[in-house]
């Protein structure tokens, strides 16, 4: 039954303090893995049926699977999973204080193979800078993909790291996660190798978001006309960017939408920054509909919007 994931769904993004506590949200401080790509839920829920004593989080992007999961953590009858559709390697970085997690599960990750899709690959250095941060001492990090190459590339960007000790890549006979990929590509035939990385030196953990929402008071009304003029408006720096893609006036008060696009080191959100009277005044701020991570690009996007409708350049 598709509500059943509502059960072990969590909202990261509505959380005000960042990162998270675990400990208070499972409501007992326990052991914490992490699986990223969860896809239908069986490696999950067999590891909570194995590890009643852990808690487990999954990341997603693919909504269809956070239901299928749900569905299947239900059926197993477990209750310490916890489930959030964002994407892993933010979730990663940005969720967990520093040396907090004890496992990283990465089974079947989608490997990209063309060159121009290469940023779209889960293991790369950032993700091996994160992982330094987030293990816990002698924490691991288990691989599992039927891509050769793609485990090859992994150990060796986690070797350049230093702060690792590895196992394999090897080819992985039994005692697969046992999921859906998993099956389909025995089924072809396929090898599927295993690559096993274990934490033997600390790494500071930089995060870039917080839990605050960011808002502007300005000191003058704001028309219709100059909220419009702010379609284009963008701002891009190292490891970052901003662009106004779109302006909305409410014809039945005084408020203005903007659809905003911003990056932060590759992780992309859309959203919408209000501009609104309110009792103090005018102001801008995160319009309630979307809620993004509180990101500098998120946090910029606030302030130069501000910035132009006080007649500022930015
Ligand atoms: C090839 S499937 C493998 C699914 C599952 N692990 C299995 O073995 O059957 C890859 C999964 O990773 C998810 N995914 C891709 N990029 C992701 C990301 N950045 N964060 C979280 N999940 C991601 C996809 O939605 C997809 O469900």
């Amino acid at each position: 039954m598709a509500w059943e994931v509502v059960r072990y769904l969590v909202e990261p993004r509505q959380w005000t303090v960042l990162p998270a506590d675990w400990t208070a949200l499972f409501g007992r401080p326990a052991p914490l893995a992490v699986e990223i790509g969860f896809g239908n839920g069986e490696f999950l829920a067999e590891l909570a049926r194995e590890r009643p004593h852990w808690n487990l989080v999954g990341f997603e992007v693919a909504l269809t699977c956070l239901k299928k999961a749900g569905t299947r953590l239900a059926q197993a009858g477990v209750e310490n999973v916890r489930l959030a559709r964002v994407d892993g390697k933010f979730a990663l970085r940005e969720l967990f204080p520093a040396e907090s997690v004890e496992e990283v599960y990465l089974n079947f990750p989608c490997p990209w193979p063309k060159a121009r899709h290469a940023p779209r690959r889960l293991v790369d250095r950032e993700f091996v800078r994160i992982l330094a941060g987030v293990l816990a001492p002698r924490g691991k990090f288990f691989l599992t993909t039927d891509v050769d190459w793609y485990a090859q590339n992994a150990a060796q960007v986690l070797r350049e790291d230093g702060g690792f000790s590895l196992r394999g890549p090897r080819p992985l006979g039994e005692g697969g996660p046992g999921t859906r990929y998993e099956r389909k590509w025995r089924r072809e035939g396929r090898p599927i190798f295993r690559l096993e990385a274990e934490k033997v030196a600390g790494r500071e953990h930089v995060r870039i978001a917080e839990g605050e929402m960011p808002h502007v008071k300005l000191t003058q009304q704001v028309r219709k006309e100059e909220v419009e003029a702010l379609v284009g408006l963008k701002e891009s720096w190292p490891g970052g960017a901003f662009v106004v893609k779109g302006a909305y006036w409410n014809p039945a008060g005084e408020e203005g939408l903007l659809r905003v696009f911003a990056t932060d080191q590759g992780f992309q959100q859309q959203y919408f920054l209000a501009v609104v009277r309110g009792a103090g005044g005018w102001m801008v701020k995160l319009d309630g509909a979307t809620v993004p991570f509180r990101t500098p690009a998120v946090k910029r996007s606030v302030v130069q919007v501000a910035a132009v409708l006080e007649g500022r350049k930015p």
